[in-house]
């Protein structure tokens, strides 16, 4: 029985179970009928199927309306034979994938002697790439039928790519049609189409959303074709928008020439159509640092020049190291070069092909600069931060921000005001930071007169656990406070995102587009206007009023500053340690391109590795042509691991997915919908639009309590060494698995099989048990599933390392790290000061302690210790903590003489800790109940 479309959370899963179902169902009634069986069951099955079918097929070229009708014909005829060799034909193909790129296929066709035809004609064929083009046209079928033959005649065998059309009605089907047809590149709008869909689109309501509409009716065709052209482009900004006009189209031009692609006139035919379309995905499909790399190794060079390995020549005469080139393969080699003329370019002064492919990536990631990073977004994080603040500057920072934030600031003489996340102490874990810890720490030092010496608001987005901001939201309210503010948001993790219409929104470089236009708008400045009235000005408005409300900046002040640094090589295609680093300034080539350039040259290599850059080039083209395919494919295998293990009788007794209302407080969460995709599109629409935090549905937190296993245990002795499946982070009780758009469903299912394995000998091994034994394992349990030792905040930095005027603002300043602590002397680093009876705490750290993963401090230089770090220190369960030895203890200032006191020591005997170090905030029975060997001594 196929399932109907509610049983999925995707669409082409019920697609592919429905033509399954017809193919087994119609193959039986063709048995059936040979042999003169009853029919009537196999027949409800093949009917439902078909129902299933109807709605849906319309959205693809492939089979196509008409050899659908042709095959429902044949099934409501009783030709059941015949009915059943078309569904098997086309199945296969659809499972195959052997439709794309060939020429010859012919979906109404009935005999296998057909395909086989047509595969051979197109054998020798290059297979060339294959995608769909949606006309919109209200037409008959055999209207239709002609446009799609006229398409098929242009075609020419040198053509760089193949593509069919589908036909819609309406206004509606488009829309549905750009959410459902991953392979949809390109779009023509013509100018009679209705405005609903004349089908019942109520099974698909889960799928897509037709959001609000403009009313269509009494707005002239040309207005219409811009809705539309509106609405398809933020569903897919990337899709190539055409219109065919009847009236004068030099005027149309000149007013919708920003929505369309090109304007043809109709009657002038549609080769110069099909010529655009292609040229058009060919201009996507260019990867300039790539093909100039390829050129460039298949040329015959003598190296007189650094780098050996270059073609290959100091491994291929090897004695010792050919396998080397066994094992990497010689085109690596070949396309190895430091050259950077002869075609290649220079990364640090590009003007060439890799500044093509930078300008590229510009329009696929809707920035306005990018540069590409061969050093991860650890470098990039730091170009970003050196190009934009000066020393002395206050940067807002979450405290739980990768390493490369905090060295980075450190580097350009920042001072730092951490901010708070909500803290998730049943799980050990952190959330996202509360617009309202933000913007009280901007009011507080706007109380401390230091306001203008804020320059940078840097978050992480999404954070590893997959909490995403609001992005917008964030920007207009600090805005409102603090009109030059600059962001950076570190979007490591995020570069997917850019992809889908989902959660393109709340990405760095699409809000800062939204906000920018906006604050354009007469809308705004009416609304800023009407606040204005109800609270004065925003600099004479007291804290409260300020605090409970969401604030609009003002447009004739806000100016966008918006950065956005993205590991590619995490979440889409690129060799380690791609990254990209994304701009949308107004003012950059004004006031920051020249010392944006200083940052990147001082961080970025001169031998830049090739290959890298060439991988980015590359992951740009699969991201601008099949990125939104990918990713929607990624959500879906997400969803199915984590139907997988919820719904699983066995696994869900010791493990389940935490969910959206799990990991994101309630006062967070204003739809009040506690899983937003698992109850449908609308509603995930719905908590995308309005909740301040949201769950990336791609990354699953599994709760892993009632094993009784640690999360470190688990993922080590159990996860990779004994299975091979690589997961990152996990916590004292939860294991995190990132799905990414290489994830496959075989994947999925292997790690299914894995965790029930798992399981299943966990039942054993309890079954076993002796009473001792099942005593211990209960204690396990108890431990693992009662709360932990809070999540400590940032403690505060010790008033030697702010300017002075430190409090209450709680801004400081790491630089003294830099000083070796074993030869650091009171000239060298600051000493701590004398006596100062408002010293928040005793001990205070010399340099950041980072277990990893995550790889976030939980201390920063110049941090005073509290006991909730020290007990939270105690309870991790991570074995790599950077900045800690577990036979020495922490490095830390003690303030007793009153001096610099960091010096490296003899290892103290391991326990009981030194005696002076062993201050009261140290003092290990602060901690109830901490399990032992955690980091919890200093040196
Ligand atoms: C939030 C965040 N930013 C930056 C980085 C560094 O990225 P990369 O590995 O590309 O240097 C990481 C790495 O895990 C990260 O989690």
């Amino acid at each position: 029985m196929p399932a109907g479309p509610n049983a999925y959370n995707s669409l082409w899963q019920v697609r592919t179970d429905a033509w399954s179902a017809l193919e087994e169902s119609t193959a039986q009634l063709a048995l059936a009928g040979a042999q003169q069986r009853p029919v009537e069951q196999l027949t409800d099955t093949a009917a439902e199927a078909l129902d299933v079918l109807a709605p849906i097929e319309r959205f693809w070229a492939f089979p196509g309306m008409p050899a659908f009708y042709k095959m429902r014909r044949l099934f409501t005829g009783g030709k059941y034979d015949r009915c059943a060799a078309i569904v098997a034909r086309i199945n296969r193909a659809l499972a195959t994938d052997s439709y794309r790129g060939s020429q010859s296929w012919d979906a109404e066709a009935e005999d296998d002697a057909y395909d086989r035809q047509a595969r051979s004609a197109d054998q020798g064929r290059r297979q060339r790439p294959y995608f769909e083009v949606l006309v919109v046209d209200d037409m008959t079928e055999d209207q239709e039928r002609a446009l799609r033959e006229e398409f098929r005649r242009w075609r020419r065998p040198d053509d760089q790519f193949l593509y069919e059309i589908v036909v819609v009605p309406s206004f509606d089907d488009a829309v549905m049609a750009a959410r459902l047809n991953l392979r949809l590149q390109a779009c023509v709008v013509r100018r009679r189409f209705t405005h609903q869909s004349r089908h019942d689109c109520s099974s698909l309501a889960r799928f897509v959303s037709l959001g609000e509409c403009e009313d269509l009716m009494d707005i002239s065709p040309d207005e219409r074709a811009q809705v539309l052209a509106r609405s398809l482009a933020r569903i897919r900004p990337e899709l190539d928008l055409y219109l065919m006009t009847e009236i004068a189209v030099e005027d149309l031009a000149g007013r919708l020439s920003h929505h369309f692609r090109r304007i043809f006139h109709i009657r002038e035919g549609s080769l110069e159509l099909h010529l655009s379309i292609l040229d058009g995905i060919a201009a996507r499909y260019r990867a300039p640092f790539f093909s100039a790399l390829g050129s460039y190794s298949h040329r015959p060079t003598g190296v007189f020049h650094a780098l050996p390995v270059s073609h290959g020549k100091s491994i291929v005469n090897s004695h010792w190291i050919r396998d080397m080139v066994d094992f990497y393969g010689l085109e690596i080699f070949l396309a190895e070069t430091s050259a950077t003329c002869g075609g290649l370019d220079s990364l640090l002064e590009p003007t060439g092909p890799l500044r093509e492919a930078q300008q590229l990536a510009a329009e696929t990631f809707g920035s306005k600069q990018t540069y590409f990073v061969t050093n991860g977004t650890s470098t990039a994080n730091k170009v970003v931060v050196q190009a934009l603040v000066q020393p002395g500057d206050i940067v807002l920072v979450d405290w739980n921000c990768h390493q490369s934030h905090h060295y980075g600031l450190m580097l350009a003489g920042a001072m730092v005001t951490y901010l708070d996340a909500y803290r998730l102490n049943q799980y050990s874990m952190y959330g996202a930071v509360p617009i309202t810890e933000i913007k009280s720490q901007l009011l507080d030092l706007r109380r401390a007169g230091k306001l203008d010496r804020v320059k940078m608001l840097l978050l992480t987005n999404c954070t590893f656990d997959g909490i995403v901001y609001d992005v917008q939201r964030v920007m207009q309210e600090c805005l409102a406070i603090k009109p030059d503010l600059i962001f950076l948001w570190d979007e490591a993790w995020f570069a997917f995102a850019r992809f889908h219409p989902v959660y393109r929104p709340r990405t760095a470089m699409r809000a800062a587009r939204t906000l920018a236009e906006t604050l354009r708008q007469p809308e705004h400045r009416a609304s800023y206007d009407a606040q204005t009235e109800a609270i004065g000005t925003i600099d004479a408005a007291a804290d409260e009023v300020l605090l409970s409300r969401r604030l609009l900046p003002d447009p004739a002040r806000a100016r966008v500053w918006v950065y956005a640094t993205q590991s590619t090589h995490k979440t889409l295609t690129s060799l380690r340690q791609g990254s990209m680093i994304h701009v949308w300034d107004q003012d950059f080539s004004q006031k920051v391109e020249e010392t944006f350039h200083e940052a990147y040259m001082t961080h970025t290599s001169t031998s830049p590795n090739y290959q890298i850059l060439a991988s980015l080039d590359l992951g740009r083209r699969q991201a601008a042509l099949e990125g939104f395919e990918l990713v929607q494919k990624q959500i879906e295998n997400a969803m199915r691991l984590r139907d997988a293990v919820d719904h699983h009788p066995l696994l869900s007794r010791y493990m389940r997915c935490l969910t959206t209302a799990e990991l994101i407080p309630a006062e967070y969460r204003p739809s009040d919908i506690d899983q937003p995709l698992r109850s449908g599109l609308p509603n995930m629409l719905q908590a995308w639009d309005t909740d301040e935090f949201v769950l990336d549905p791609s990354r699953i937190t599994i709760y892993i309590g009632n094993t009784g296993i640690e999360g470190d245990v688990f993922k080590r002795s159990h996860l990779m060494d004994r299975y091979g499946v690589q997961i990152n982070k996990t916590s004292r009780n939860t294991v995190l698995f990132m799905t990414t758009i290489g994830t496959t469903r075989s994947s999925v299912a292997y790690l299914i099989e894995v965790l029930v394995t798992m399981a299943r000998e966990l039942e054993t091994q309890l079954a076993d048990m002796s009473p001792a034994e099942r005593t211990a394992h209960e204690r396990a349990v108890l431990r693992l599933t009662a709360p932990s030792a809070p999540l400590p905040d940032f403690s505060g930095f010790h008033p030697s390392f702010t300017d002075g005027q430190g409090l209450p603002t709680r801004e400081g300043d790491g630089a003294p790290f830099i000083c070796p602590t074993t030869t650091a002397t009171a000239s060298t680093c600051r000493p701590m000061r004398s006596g100062s009876g408002s010293r928040p705490g005793k001990v205070v750290s010399t340099n950041y302690v980072t277990p990893y993963p995550p790889g976030f401090p939980v201390l920063v230089p110049g941090q005073v210790f509290s006991p909730q770090i020290l007990a939270f220190m105690r309870s991790l369960d991570t074995p790599e903590v950077h900045g800690y030895r577990a036979d020495l203890g922490y490095r830390v200032y003690v303030d007793k003489a009153l001096e610099i006191a960091a010096t490296t020591r003899p290892a103290p005997p391991p326990d009981p800790p030194a005696p002076e170090a062993a201050t009261p905030a140290a003092a290990p029975d602060a901690v109830p109940d901490a399990p032992q060997g955690g980091p919890d001594h200093v040196h």
